[in-house]
């Protein structure tokens, strides 16, 4: 079992804006002050997302619903959005065998199918509503807050379904919420619903590790004990201000100096596997609204992350990763050997074109493109990392989500920016509430209705 962070494509002579020797010193440096920023606020409780030990008890009771409903159901859907879904998607992809859905359910044994919504499209809902049995789904609402209207109209347009079709709501809906507050919180009291808590200082885009992930998970049979093991671990390797014994903060600040040292602001996430391919979409969220905002000048700061997919973003987004703007860093995630490979059959000796490839596996295929990327890259004169995890099970998925939290967390010290809050997203939020009709949010705001009311509209119609 092991996890490599390998950064020589981040250094000089490997490509020329690179780290140069003589520039470690004030690296480490500059990482052990964010580290003691962060150290600092830790002290302030506010880093629930590593308080994994404490989140035991309910972590048992999540493990003991989820077998206590095992059979019960043939699909279970998340009601969510944002840091809400987008980590049980990535769990499902990295943990559930491939076309979970499509198998039987004795393939499944006997756990259910797994839908997240992650939107309000009515096309998305009315599509998933259509093909489940009402009356053998389990409806899972997150809502950290218990107050997204996405989340909340979600719930209102599926209890109205459920009550519909003369099911008791107990039966079919599960809640992840705060312990305390909230919507959510009040209709579970109320209506009976199995309750689960999401701990007050574990914020959506971290709460991975916490029931909103776990409950989705444990419900398909994922193990969330091993989950949350291989995270301990991971914690408690990053923890140490020495930045060449940390590897998230290795990983930080390397992204980091990339962006303020050599204007490498656009951090691409590229795993070459497809179990580990939804981890990208839940770090750009991680990474893009924990560091994205004003720092502690007013400076508008942060990094643009990009989500890709290898081998098929080498026939799309890395033509712009090697000679588009020099602006990028790009990390690969690699697993060190692919499960279940394929060998490729040597079928056609005559033909130049298919010859070669008789032989080797799919798994190499895969591994060899992730490295020829790199290294053309590297060519190019355009950085790269690559995270090297043993396997894509339950243990190192735990461990590599933690390294990314833990990363974001000092990130976010380097940027001189609060990771845990997203201010930026409230504007919007109170617009479409107040448009909606919301009673908190009708008065009109001076700033939102002047400019509204003196933007004439530009439009341009076809057809
Ligand atoms: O990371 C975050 O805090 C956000 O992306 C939230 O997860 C998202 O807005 C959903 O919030 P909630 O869980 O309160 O419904």
């Amino acid at each position: 079992m092991s996890f490599t962070l390998d950064v020589t494509s981040m250094t000089e002579p490997a490509v020329p804006a690179g780290v140069r020797d003589d520039d470690w010193a004030a690296l480490a440096t500059r990482f052990r002050d964010a580290h003691a920023a962060v150290a600092g606020v830790a002290a302030t409780g506010v880093y629930g997302y590593r308080e994994l030990e404490a989140q035991a008890e309910e972590r048992g009771r999540v493990i003991a619903f989820a077998d206590s409903v095992k059979g019960r159901y043939d699909d279970v859907v998340v009601l969510g959005i944002g840091g809400s879904s987008l980590g049980a998607i990535a769990l499902r992809t990295a943990l559930l065998p491939p076309a979970w859905n499509a198998r039987t359910s004795a393939e499944r044994d006997g756990r259910p199918r797994l839908h997240v919504l992650d939107n309000v499209d009515p096309r998305t809902i009315s599509g998933v509503l259509s093909i489940v049995a009402l009356d053998r789904t389990l409806f899972v609402v997150i809502s950290k807050s218990g107050g997204t209207i996405e989340t909340l109209a979600q719930y209102l347009v599926v209890r109205d379904r459920v009550v519909a079709a003369g099911l008791a709501v107990a039966n079919h809906f599960a809640v992840v919420t705060d312990p305390a507050k909230g919507a959510l919180r009040a209709i579970a009291a109320r209506d009976g619903i199995p309750a689960f808590a999401v701990p007050p200082n574990v914020g959506g885009r971290f709460s991975v590790l916490s029931p909103v992930g776990t409950l989705p998970a444990a419900l398909c049979g994922m193990d969330v004990e091993a989950l949350c093991a291989g995270a301990r671990v991971m914690r408690d390797a990053t923890m140490g201000p020495d930045l060449e014994q940390n590897a998230s903060g290795l990983f930080a600040t390397l992204q980091w100096r990339a962006h303020a040292q050599a204007g490498q602001g656009m951090h691409v996430m590229m795993p070459y596997s497809d179990a580990l391919r939804d981890v990208a979409p839940w770090f750009v969220q991680l990474w893009a609204e924990s560091l994205g905002k004003e720092d502690a000048d007013g400076l508008h700061v942060g990094p643009t992350p990009i989500a890709s997919v290898g081998a098929t973003d080498q026939h799309s987004q890395v033509q712009l990763f090697m000679e588009g703007p020099a602006d990028k860093t790009v990390t690969f995630l690699r697993l060190e050997a692919a499960s279940d490979d394929v060998t490729i059959p040597r079928l056609e000796p005559a033909e130049k074109a298919l010859a070669f490839l008789g032989g080797h596996t799919l798994g190499e295929l895969l591994d060899v493109e992730c490295r020829a990327t790199a290294s053309a890259l590297a060519r190019a004169g355009r950085p790269s990392m690559t995270i090297t995890i043993s396997a894509a099970d339950a243990w190192h998925l735990g461990g590599l989500l933690m390294w990314l939290m833990q990363a974001t967390t000092l990130a976010g010290a380097l940027y001189r920016v609060n990771p845990l809050d997203q201010p930026g997203v409230e504007l919007g939020k109170r617009l479409a509430n107040r448009e909606l009709g919301h009673p908190d949010y009708t008065h009109a705001n001076g700033v939102e209705g002047a400019r509204a009311a003196v933007i004439p509209p530009r439009r341009l119609r076809v057809g």
